[in-house]
């Protein structure tokens, strides 16, 4: 299927105005691959009839799905596993003493896509009941695209998405059989939610978060995106929070907002010297106990 540069350059266009991610010249292979099963399913002969069914804006709805069939959805349980090993040795404890006393954590996965990384957030509390009985573990996912919400919410996995990353232990531990597939269990739902939420808007919860997660979604955002999504991530960061983020990943360079903790590498920390333009501490304080 070919695609003209005047056509690849309106898609690439649209995903970055819509959820800041850049399609550079050496990506724009992937349109073709990744557009090819809505123009099936739509039954448009090609990417140039798309643009002009686009631009004529007479199928609602359409730039949406162009949109999500674009992004990169690539996840799977536990991906990377050190960053989970990293939280569950030097964040969580440090935690656990911290809100000791109202035994409450708030957790927010900011580019979730199909979920699987909020629900091993959950099994990892889920793996260590005597740390964790009598605590309240809010546990959010979101993600720019409505799909892999529907998806996350859902819960429910293929036999090869499961065997990514899980153990059989696990498996049979946090999953049910279900018609087509695997279930995530109603014990570990239970404190999981889902949002579409773009991170380059205000944050779902200023201030309340405990733990963010934002792994493998800035990559490809410029540099002034990218400064924009961090400056959101921190705002939704308690003011002793931890930013996680993914291999490769880094926020030497990009934002005055954040510092790189000394515990453990891909963590960060709010950067207390540099507050002009975050909210304040009172502020904050009372966004977490509300
Ligand atoms: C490669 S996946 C990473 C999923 C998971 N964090 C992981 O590391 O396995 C990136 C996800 O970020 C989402 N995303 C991209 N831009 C976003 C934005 N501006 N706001 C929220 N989510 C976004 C994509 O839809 C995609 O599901």
């Amino acid at each position: 299927m070919h695609i003209s540069d005047s056509s690849s350059r309106i898609l690439a266009g649209l995903l970055e105005a819509r959820t800041g991610q850049q399609l550079t010249m050496s990506r724009r292979w992937r349109i073709e691959t990744a557009l090819s099963a809505l123009l099936r399913e739509r039954g448009i002969a090609s990417l140039d009839e798309l643009i002009t069914i686009l631009v004529m804006g007479k199928e609602p709805g359409l730039s949406d799905q162009v949109v999500e069939a674009l992004l990169n959805n690539e996840t799977y349980f536990f991906r990377d596993r050190t960053p989970f090993d990293t939280l569950a040795k030097h964040a969580l404890p440090a935690l656990a003493v911290k809100r000791a006393s109202k035994k409450r954590l708030r957790i927010w996965s900011a580019g979730c896509s199909t979920g699987q990384e909020t629900y091993s957030l959950a099994m990892l509390f889920a793996d260590r009941p005597d740390q964790w009985r009598g605590w309240t573990i809010d546990i959010l996912g979101t993600d720019v695209s409505s799909a892999v919400i529907d998806r996350a919410r859902s819960g429910t996995y293929t036999q090869f998405e499961v065997q990514r990353g899980l153990a059989i232990t696990q498996t049979i531990r946090w999953f049910e059989e279900a018609n087509d597939g695997w279930r995530i269990v109603e014990d570990l739902r239970r404190n999981v939610r889902f949002q579409v939420h773009n991170l380059l808007e205000q944050p779902p919860q200023p201030g309340g978060f405990d733990i963010v997660l934002c792994r493998n979604v800035l990559l490809y955002l410029c540099s002034e995106k990218k400064a924009q999504a961090f400056e959101r991530l921190g705002s939704a960061m308690a003011d002793d929070g931890w930013l996680m983020l993914g291999a490769g990943e880094t926020v030497i360079g990009q934002t005055r907002a954040l510092t790189a903790g000394p515990q453990a590498r891909g963590l960060y920390r709010l950067d207390q010297r540099d507050k002009s333009d975050r909210r304040s501490g009172d502020e904050r304080r009372s966004a977490a106990r509300s």
